[in-house]
């Protein structure tokens, strides 16, 4: 069906816009473009064969190619060249009254078969259609940014959408090589949901003085595997755009604890330390600064040889190539001078050891144990430092560094990855989304390195579980209160 789409057209010509332009272009559609800046439409077109031509000198596209889709780009000045778009995508201010307004014009310009689309990231769609005599025609269609390269689409419903244009956009998306996924107007859609615990819970234990943020950005990509830490990234999306959506979620959800917005982003708002683009945000993005380096602890230490059990576990792999010697396994556990080895579970070491009636030393949640390039660890009370070394020189010797962080419940990325899970989960739950297109959108809108809730499963639920209530016994907050979805599952 995304053939019969002839002529798009685009209103509003910032970031978003262009970007939406050039996705349509790209794919052979005529595209009607319209800003109400004077002037503004037609920098932004200057821009984009800026950026087209740097893509042609990497030689990733052509000289003929930029001719064809520029070409396929019009400037118009006012609204009524949209009559014959099949379909529109608003992409203009974030204001529900200019959006209502827009709409208003639109539903009577167009053809009544055309589709009407916002691609508005944290206005009800239901509240922007509020406004047509025909709401029906209105969703959502949520690009990421840089639109031409993030694969993912939100397709929005509003509550009185018509699921036949759902329909229709699915098909356009697909012929525009996106991942489109399906969402109900609920706050923040799917990514803008469920990623808040991966900025609120880094936040949160650095609020706690449980580590600084340098290391936890280590931590979460180096041992968890995230493309990027928390911290780094809100510097990148701009601390003040995080902290709105932020708020502007919690608000939509009626003050659910689970999206409290942090202090400490209200309080660099305050100071406009923004993150690059002010020059400072959690980091110096001063010309020349360099970024601090995480602690790691080294040992040059004997290392333990290990048996590898006959079915290894997500966390025993890692330890697969040690093959040689006849330590003794028993399931998730690789026991080390006398010192247990264990992933975490969310109970804190001190509590592991008088249980299990000996020391243990526990291993942070990661994507990939296996191919981590560092592994955070946790020591109980018991651990002497001659464990300590052995220890230390065995994940040395693996090839890893080593990060130690104080002893707390779910240690920090099986506290954030669980977070993150319960919302996806809880999305599910409470209808949002498929559990398909919660994965999918976190993998394409967000980069995460694997689907939240297929992770989970890998994993088992009840390691996510057992983390959830270790923190909501620990805080006795209900922000970590558990998604009845994992319940089911755990
Ligand atoms: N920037 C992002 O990362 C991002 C990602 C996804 C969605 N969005 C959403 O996309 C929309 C646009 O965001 P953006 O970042 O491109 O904004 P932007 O500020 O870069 O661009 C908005 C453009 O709209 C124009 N405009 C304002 N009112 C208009 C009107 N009534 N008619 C025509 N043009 C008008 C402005 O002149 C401006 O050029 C917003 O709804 C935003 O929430 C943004």
């Amino acid at each position: 069906m995304g053939e019969a789409i002839k002529q798009v057209g685009v209103i509003g010509a910032g970031t978003m816009g262009i970007g939406i332009a050039e996705v349509a272009a790209s794919h052979g559609q005529q595209v009607v473009l319209y800003d109400a800046q004077e002037g503004f439409a037609e920098q932004a077109m200057a821009q984009l064969q800026e950026r087209l031509k740097k893509r042609a000198f990497k030689g990733k596209i052509s000289q003929e190619q930029i001719t064809e889709w520029l070409a396929r780009i019009e400037l118009v000045d006012d609204l009524a060249h949209f009559s014959a778009c099949d379909l529109v995508v608003e992409a203009i201010t974030e204001d529900l009254a200019i959006k209502q307004a827009l709409f208003k014009q639109l539903e009577i310009i167009t053809s009544s078969l055309a589709l009407l689309a916002t691609n508005t990231s944290s206005i009800s769609i239901t509240a922007i259609a509020a406004g047509m005599q025909d709401p029906s025609r209105l969703f959502g269609l949520h690009f990421f940014n840089p639109a031409p390269v993030m694969k993912l689409v939100e397709l929005v419903s509003g509550l009185l959408t018509d699921q036949a244009h759902i329909e229709q956009a699915t098909a356009i998306c697909k012929s525009w090589k996106k991942i489109p996924v399906k969402t109900q107007s609920s706050p923040g859609f799917i990514v803008n949901r469920v990623a808040r615990a991966y900025y609120g819970e880094p936040l949160k234990m650095c609020q706690e003085q449980l580590l600084g943020h340098r290391q936890i950005d280590a931590i979460m990509s180096e041992a968890a595997g995230f493309r990027m830490g928390p911290f780094e990234l809100m510097d990148l999306i701009g601390i003040d755009i995080n902290y709105a959506v932020s708020q502007t979620v919690y608000q939509a959800m009626h003050n659910d604890p689970r999206f409290r917005p942090s202090l400490i982003q209200q309080e660099m708002v305050h100071a406009n330390t923004l993150g690059r683009k002010t020059g400072q945000g959690f980091y110096s993005h001063a010309e020349g600064a360099a970024k601090p380096k995480p602690e790691y602890i080294h040992s040059d230490a004997e290392f333990d040889l290990l048996t590898v059990p006959e079915e290894m576990t997500h966390f025993s792999r890692m330890f697969c190539e040690f093959e040689h010697d006849q330590r003794k396994w028993k399931g998730d556990e690789v026991v080390v001078s006398g010192c247990r080895i264990k992933p975490t579970d969310g109970r804190l070491a001190k509590d592991l050891e008088v249980a299990l009636n000996g020391p243990v030393c526990l291993v942070d949640l990661s994507f990939d144990y296996l191919n981590s390039q560092s592994v955070n660890v946790c020591f109980s009370p018991g651990v002497n430092q001659f464990m300590r070394n052995r220890i230390v020189a065995l994940f040395n010797h693996m090839g890893k560094q080593v990060m130690v962080c104080p002893d707390q419940p779910a240690m920090v990325a099986l506290r954030t990855i669980a977070m993150l899970v319960n919302e996806a989960a809880d999305a599910v739950f409470n209808g949002v989304c498929s559990a398909r297109d919660v994965d999918l959108a976190m993998r394409y809108g967000v980069n995460y390195p694997k689907g939240l809730l297929a992770f989970a499963e890998e994993l088992g639920w009840s390691q996510i579980a057992q983390a959830l209530e270790h923190l909501h016994q620990w805080f006795g907050d209900d922000r970590y209160r558990l998604s009845p979805y994992i319940r089911n599952l755990a």
